[in-house]
């Protein structure tokens, strides 16, 4: 019978995640050499190589990818033990880890402040990132929450929609088209465009109407950030489509129109997701409920 310990599963599964010491012990917050020892110990356990090094690069080796695969389903049942028994001691508390597509910023916060306050034990950990990568997280399981605008199409995963999604077109205030009504989306086709960039899902919402009307884009620029986008359309480098999220309680939104094209404002959807096969912990139904019961907290106050 071998004897592993908890800690050391844990600090292997980061490295092995990460495949990187020093990134394990940042998230973990201990030291390198902690770390290292920890790995140390594990080998010398189990009696074969888990990671090799080649020049700076770690890879896991026939021994570490069995380890890994049997740490991830391991340490998440632990974790459900652990949930299991603060619930049964009556205190909700434990990890929750959601990653959220960039443009939830604007709204995610107002609703995670009052639940902090009211569960002080769940530690929340949240990722921000573009609709590609909160997929590729979704893929291999990081987090028990996923939230973002356009639900991926796959089976075997559940998305719920909590809040709406309103999107529109903006301009800068002195461009010709802020005084136009009933704009037909057609003659958005001579306009350049400035898209986010490629994997966020505000772009690829945009990409799919025009395909959807036959319609071609003209893309003027490329831009990372809602932020950029808007200072952009603010200066009159092009128009934008973006989520009405990204503009309340802005300053520089005096300095820019939103477009009366016909169709619009569009309406979609905020999507909270997860695996099918995969029960939310307790921590994560507490949240779920929470965000369902308190979505009014989600509005800008005007
Ligand atoms: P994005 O995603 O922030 O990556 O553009 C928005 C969305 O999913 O609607």
């Amino acid at each position: 019978m071998m004897r592993v310990t908890l800690r050391q599963l844990q600090t292997f599964e980061c490295v092995a995640r990460l495949l990187s010491f020093s990134r394990a012990a940042e998230e973990m917050h201990v030291s390198q050499p902690t770390v290292s020892k920890q790995i140390k110990l594990l080998q010398e356990e189990i009696g074969l190589p888990l990671l090799d090094q080649i020049g700076k690069r770690l890879y896991l080796t026939e021994a570490g990818k069995e380890l890994y695969a049997t740490c991830g389903t391991w340490l998440h049942t632990w974790g459900r033990f652990e949930q299991t028994i603060a619930d049964m001691k009556g205190v909700k508390q434990g990890r929750l880890a959601i990653s959220a597509v960039t443009t939830t910023k604007y709204f995610l916060p107002r609703i995670l402040g009052p639940f902090c306050q009211q569960y002080p034990g769940i530690d929340v950990s949240l990722e921000v990132l573009n609709r590609n990568r909160v997929l590729e997280r979704l893929a291999t399981n990081e987090d028990d929450l996923y939230i973002m605008g356009v639900p991926p199409e796959a089976a075997g995963v559940i998305a719920e929609p909590f809040f709406e999604n309103i999107l529109v077109v903006i301009a800068s205030a002195d461009h010709p088209l802020a005084q136009r009504k009933r704009i037909p989306l057609k003659a958005l086709e001579k306009e350049p465009f400035i898209l986010r960039e490629s994997g966020s899902g505000t772009r690829l919402l945009l990409e799919n109407m025009f395909k959807q009307h036959k319609l071609k884009l003209n893309v003027r620029m490329e831009l990372g950030s809602n932020e950029a986008i808007k200072q952009a359309v603010a200066g009159g480098l092009g128009i934008s489509l973006l989520s009405q999220s990204t503009l309340h309680l802005d300053p520089s939104q005096k300095e820019i129109s939103i477009l009366n094209v016909q169709g619009f404002p569009v309406k979609r959807d905020w999507y909270v997701v997860h695996h099918k096969d995969k029960q939310p912990s307790v921590v994560a139904q507490t949240f779920l409920d929470y965000l369902l019961d308190h979505i009014t907290l989600l509005k800008p106050k005007s």
